[in-house]
């Protein structure tokens, strides 16, 4: 029977059952007011609203924490048991929709400490772990992910590309207690790695021996010119030669004169400056490599990926042109599980999303096509029509938003207000160590 005993005890811990440490939907009205918590720290703070936005795939399921107001900064959270992911997987999963067509702004969550003062969330609260797209024009399209690491914002080294459309996306970071992560958009895997490697936070594992250099006789040379050549003895290097037909003139008095001197003609047996072949020096060793040794001052962290006390998940960004959409925010310790909840929620509502992004598009075209051929539209918009039309093939997907905006007023403004504030551009500045990192 132990065999027996001993298999119920394997499946039980291989199948345990996943922990959700929050979970959010926005499925209960007016409820999730109770559970998010908005900053008070500026007075001017831009407002969330619960709404699927005029793009959906689900009127209801869709339900989402908006932002409300063109060039705010936000700040809300939402507090859950505190937790460790100390030897479990950590994943990190959430949807967000611009479906205003973003110009510049966030789109990020970030994980905090239990103890951080949600009232006074601000870009300056400390958070463990950062995760997410943030969009600034076309050049800034990228997903952070950014961990405190002792005290130091730590981002990573690797470009990893968002998604720059106006449908919903599903970010799911994956951490794992053998400190590897994995980075996944609408459940695919877009990124890996190990956290060692792809971010800064242990001095490198080797260096250069600083104590070794480069033998007195080590030959760097590929070629040289061929050492068994000589020159050859009638080889003649002179290039002029005294004019052999001249004679000193009858009247040339060497006392009034000075020397006479012949003229000087080209030499007719001139062969140019002699030089050997060049060779491949057969003794070439190659370029001189510094060799690396283990360096001193590395020591190993094997728990890079740890955090004590997790215990809150904000919104905490600015955005220039508001609209976008967060929604289906789970924190749990299964990966699996994690994907299967994506496919639940955003896995369902994508095509009908999709479709109703067609449906939209097609109606908006029909009513510019229509008002061009009426005559009521000036004649610049059937341009950028024509311009957009181009950028839409070239890119082969309906779903992307081509570069060119569709109306001219959001150009101007994402002109205008291009810059980010000084706050989410400089992550990697030294913040007051807590205790427990
Ligand atoms: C994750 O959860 C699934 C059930 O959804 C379970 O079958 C699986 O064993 C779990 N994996 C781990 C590593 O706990
Ligand atoms: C906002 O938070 C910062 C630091 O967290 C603090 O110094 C500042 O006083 C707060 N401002 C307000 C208005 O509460
Ligand atoms: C930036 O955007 C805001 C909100 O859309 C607008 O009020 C403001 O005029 C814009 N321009 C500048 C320079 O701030
Ligand atoms: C990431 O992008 C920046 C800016 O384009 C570039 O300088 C850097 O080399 C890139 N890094 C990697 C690892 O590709
Ligand atoms: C880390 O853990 C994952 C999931 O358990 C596994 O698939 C992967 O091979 C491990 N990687 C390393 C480098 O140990
Ligand atoms: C990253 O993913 C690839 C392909 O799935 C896998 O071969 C590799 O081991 C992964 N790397 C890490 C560090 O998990
Ligand atoms: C370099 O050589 C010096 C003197 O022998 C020694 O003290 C030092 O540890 C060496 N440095 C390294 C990095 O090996
Ligand atoms: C999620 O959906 C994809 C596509 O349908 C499927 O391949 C995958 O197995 C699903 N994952 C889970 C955990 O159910």
């Amino acid at each position: 029977m132990w065999w027996f005993l001993l298999l119920g005890a394997l499946l039980v811990a291989v199948s345990a059952d996943p922990i959700i440490y929050f979970q959010e939907q926005f499925e209960d009205g007016d409820d999730w007011q109770k559970r998010w918590i908005e900053s008070k720290n500026k007075s001017d703070l831009g407002k969330f609203q619960l709404s699927s936005g005029k793009l959906f795939g689900d009127p209801e399921k869709d339900k989402g924490l908006q932002t409300s107001q063109d060039g705010k900064f936000y700040a809300i959270s939402a507090k859950f048991e505190p937790f460790s992911n100390e030897g479990q997987t950590l994943v990190i999963q959430y949807t967000v929709q611009h479906e205003q067509g973003i110009d510049c702004g966030g789109g990020y969550v970030k994980l905090f400490p239990a103890d951080m003062n949600q009232e006074q969330l601000s870009s300056e609260s400390q958070y463990y772990i950062m995760f997410g797209p943030d969009i600034c024009g076309t050049i800034h399209e990228k997903v952070h992910i950014i961990f405190n690491y002792k005290g130091e914002n730590r981002l990573i080294k690797k470009n990893i590309t968002c998604k720059h459309d106006e449908l919903t996306h599903l970010y799911t970071l994956i951490v794992r207690p053998n400190n590897t992560y994995e980075v996944k958009i609408d459940n695919e895997n877009v990124e890996n790695g190990t956290l060692e490697n792809d971010w800064n936070f242990l001095p490198p594992r080797k260096i250069k021996d600083p104590n070794a250099t480069k033998p007195l006789d080590w030959d760097e040379r590929e070629q040289i010119e061929d050492p068994s050549e000589t020159k050859p003895e009638d080889w003649d290097e002179t290039e002029y030669i005294p004019d052999p037909e001249s004679h000193i003139p009858i009247d040339w008095d060497s006392t009034m004169d000075g020397e006479w001197e012949p003229p000087m003609i080209p030499n007719p047996k001139y062969k140019g400056i002699w030089k050997p072949h060049i060779i491949d020096n057969p003794n070439f060793q190659g370029e001189w490599i510094q060799p690396e040794i283990d360096n001193p001052d590395y020591v190993p962290d094997t728990n890079l990926y740890r955090y004590y006390n997790i215990g809150i998940i904000g919104l905490d960004l600015w955005q220039v042109k508001s609209g976008t959409i967060f929604d289906n925010f789970l924190i749990t310790n299964n990966e699996t599980f994690a994907e299967k909840i994506g496919n639940e929620t955003w896995g369902i509502t994508k095509d009908p999303e999709m479709k109703m992004k067609e449906k939209l598009d097609a109606e908006k075209e029909a009513k510019e096509a229509q008002e061009i051929k009426e005559g009521k539209a000036p004649k610049w918009k059937g341009l950028l029509k024509d311009i957009e039309k181009m950028g839409k093939i070239k890119k082969d997907g309906k779903a992307e938003r081509p570069k060119i905006e569709q109306e001219s007023k959001p150009v101007e403004k994402a002109t205008e207000n291009i810059t980010q504030p000084e706050a989410e551009t400089k992550e990697e500045t030294n913040t007051a160590a807590k205790d427990e990192l």
